[in-house]
């Protein structure tokens, strides 16, 4: 295949996209003749260098082209001269100011294309291809002429003939910086473009000169801690990560506590509102301060979080979430500006995810998305593990989702001697079958130990985390200390002097080192219990709605999942039995299914197309779910299955009683007893 005389052949790799074109066109011009995706932020002026290419050289015999470096024609003073903004590889070309001689193939890196695979994974995003929603496009204007021709025009006009672009609506807060923007001389800005369900991009914002600096951030809005990330928007590459804690506390510890105190004090939500939002703010300059960017940089934040959070950030009143019918303002996806909620970013868009129901919110949506339950040929149970248990389950046939009240005992708050996961909690715990001794490990400590290894390095002991109190209980009823229904075994006391009577109860002494005295009490074990018994009721009651009996893939999402071991976990029964290998942390899924958001439409489109296809589930309402409680309140479980588990350690019998209780399943059309 050679191209006449007037005419040259070009392929496009990695896309495939070919055609002719006129000899002496350049790269970017063929590019966008044929569809082809290759970056370009300067509209072809050699000042942003992202329109790389690399000439291949070689003999394509499947397009019939020989192809050499020659093909495109020698670099010209233009681009021996041009010193972009992104430096020039070696053996690349500015595709903006190459011209093609030759019939040639062209490689476009994936750093010169728009929709670019994510490379670096700070988190997980597996598979993220860059879908932008912020596209930056740098415009020359003619000096302005006494012709009538307004700046908006103007820049319509340049925009078509520099970029090939038409632009839709041009926001009201944008025509306020315009003029400033193009006040210079010359007449150069750079104009931000957003693609919204509009057919044609809107004009949101202006930077005066020459940028390819966009910034996203995307935050998880937590009751105990907001977290986010800063995104460069380009790479998808994740600059800064930081967390906070909220504020809010001080007006309660717990969601519900903070929706009494907005119905008790006329204007508290406004206090609530300012809090998130002060954090909120402080956070991102924060962000923006540890990667360098300007404020004026940041162009999207996507927000994420708990229904109340989400209320509350967008200046809505939570108090329908406080009680039945738990009625949320909506569960769509909002779209607004850091402007309208009062955060110092001015060029800033903000997405906030959709909710699913009144007790799960944005950040599950965004978890969902992160791990895909329903994009799963197989059932996923995807739980994140809070003050509130967020439970989903489901696969490309139907999803389910519901949330269970836990309580913070897994936190480590209602635990005697329960702190944060912070340096000087207990976070592992072993416990001696034969003379029923701890060994612990500590945060900041890398060896075991005990209370009674003397002078120890590290730092000090100062209380236990929620993997610790889940290990200790776990470890001690393996031993034998703690029976199935959950009580401290008194006769123990005859075999340690750990075990020691506390008022009617006991308690076991896991540390004890001058002032420092940390017991495992009977009202910690029963705080556990009703914790790990809610959560596995909504587990239960899901697996119902959906007629499974078993689920082999169980992922653990947030910080509690990240750190408890699968393996106790299971001996607590907090999930359901299954190979071990099936259960696993996946970290701050709402966080990455955030970022994805962030730097994708089609990600932002598939999140809300998932959260459509939820069925919720309201434990509140649900008459089997106390049944399930009850039948969770037992180590791992009064009646269900702990075949795998039986498998890698030595379980205590069960009662008789549980022996012979008879398991109640239920379909999704009826409650009626099978067995
Ligand atoms: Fe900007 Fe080529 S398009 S340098």
């Amino acid at each position: 295949m050679t191209g006449s005389a007037e005419h040259r052949h070009v392929v496009f790799t990695p896309s495939g996209r070919r055609g002719s074109v006129p000899t002496g066109t350049t790269v970017l011009a063929a590019a966008r003749e044929l569809g082809v995706d290759l970056d370009s932020v300067c509209g072809g002026r050699g000042i942003c260098g992202h329109c790389q290419v690399v000439p291949a050289a070689g003999s394509f015999a499947k397009w019939a082209i020989e192809s050499t470096v020659d093909a495109l024609r020698a670099p010209g003073s233009a681009e021996s001269a041009a010193r972009p903004a992104r430096e020039v590889t070696a053996g690349a070309r500015l595709g903006c100011l190459a011209a093609i001689q030759h019939d040639v193939v062209i490689d476009v890196p994936a750093a010169s294309q728009v929709h670019r695979p994510v490379v670096r994974k700070a988190i997980a995003l597996d598979d993220l291809v860059i879908d932008p929603l912020v596209t930056l496009a740098y415009v020359e204007l003619r000096p302005a002429e006494m012709d009538g021709t307004s700046l908006v025009t103007a820049i319509r006009a340049a925009l078509a003939a520099q970029h090939g672009i038409d632009v839709g609506a041009v926001d009201t807060g944008a025509l306020a910086g315009l003029h400033r923007t193009f006040a210079g001389e010359p007449r150069g800005g750079t104009v931000v473009l957003r693609r919204t369900t509009d057919p044609l991009p809107r004009l949101v914002t202006s930077v005066p000169g020459f940028t390819d600096h966009a910034y996203g951030a995307a935050i998880d809005i937590g009751s105990t801690t907001i977290a986010g990330h800063l995104v460069d928007l380009t790479t998808g590459a994740v600059l800064a990560s930081a967390g906070r804690m909220n504020p809010q506390i001080r007006f309660g510890e717990d969601l519900m506590s903070r929706v009494s105190y907005v119905m008790m004090n006329p204007g508290g939500d406004t206090d609530l509102t300012v809090a998130v939002r002060t954090a909120l703010d402080e956070l991102l300059v924060e962000l923006c301060g540890s990667a360098g960017v300007a404020a004026t940089e940041l162009f999207d934040i996507v927000l994420v979080g708990n229904p109340i959070m989400h209320h509350l950030v967008l200046g809505i009143d939570p108090t329908p979430l406080g009680s039945a019918p738990f009625e949320l303002a909506t569960d769509e996806a909002v779209a607004t500006t850091a402007t309208a909620l009062d955060l110092g970013f001015r060029n800033a868009s903000v997405y906030v995810g959709p909710c699913i129901a009144g007790h799960v919110g944005a950040d599950t949506a965004a978890a969902m998305l992160a791990e895909g339950p329903y994009r799963s040929d197989h059932p996923q149970l995807l739980v994140d593990i809070g003050t509130n248990a967020e439970i989903v389950l489901g696969s490309t046939t139907a999803v389910w989702a519901a949330s269970s009240p836990t309580g913070p005992a897994f936190e480590g708050a209602q635990i005697s001697s329960g702190q944060r996961a912070t340096a000087g909690a207990i976070e592992r715990v072993r416990i001696d079958r034969d003379t029923l001794a701890p060994s612990v490990k500590i945060i900041g400590d890398e060896a075991w130990t005990d209370d009674t290894a003397g002078s120890r390095r590290g730092p000090t002991v100062t209380g236990v985390c929620g993997s610790g109190i889940i290990e200790a209980i776990a470890e001690l009823f393996l031993a034998g200390v703690i029976a199935a229904d959950g009580t401290i075994r008194g006769e123990v006391a005859a075999r340690t002097d750990r075990v020691v009577a506390d008022g009617r109860t006991f308690s076991y002494r896991l540390f004890a080192s001058g002032p420092t005295q940390l017991f495992v009490t009977q009202n910690d074990v029963r705080a556990i219990q009703l914790a790990k018994a809610a959560l596995r009721a909504g587990i239960d009651l899901l697996l119902e709605h959906a007629g499974l009996d078993v689920i082999t893939d169980i992922r653990l999402a947030g910080a509690f999942g990240a750190h408890i071991d699968p393996l106790y976990a299971m001996v607590l029964g907090l999930v359901p039995d299954c190979p071990l290998d099936g259960v696993r942390g996946v970290g701050n899924a709402a966080g990455a299914g955030a970022v994805r958001a962030l730097v994708s439409a089609s990600q932002r489109t598939e999140m809300e197309a998932a959260v459509r296809r939820v069925r919720k589930v309201e434990t509140a309402i649900e008459p089997r779910f106390q049944e399930l409680f009850v039948a969770a309140m037992a180590f791992p479980h009064t009646t269900a299955s702990v075949a795998h588990l039986s498998q890698l350690v030595d379980l205590p019998a069960r009662p008789s009683s549980a022996n012979s209780a008879r398991r109640r399943r239920r379909t999704p059309s009826t409650t009626e007893e099978t067995s």
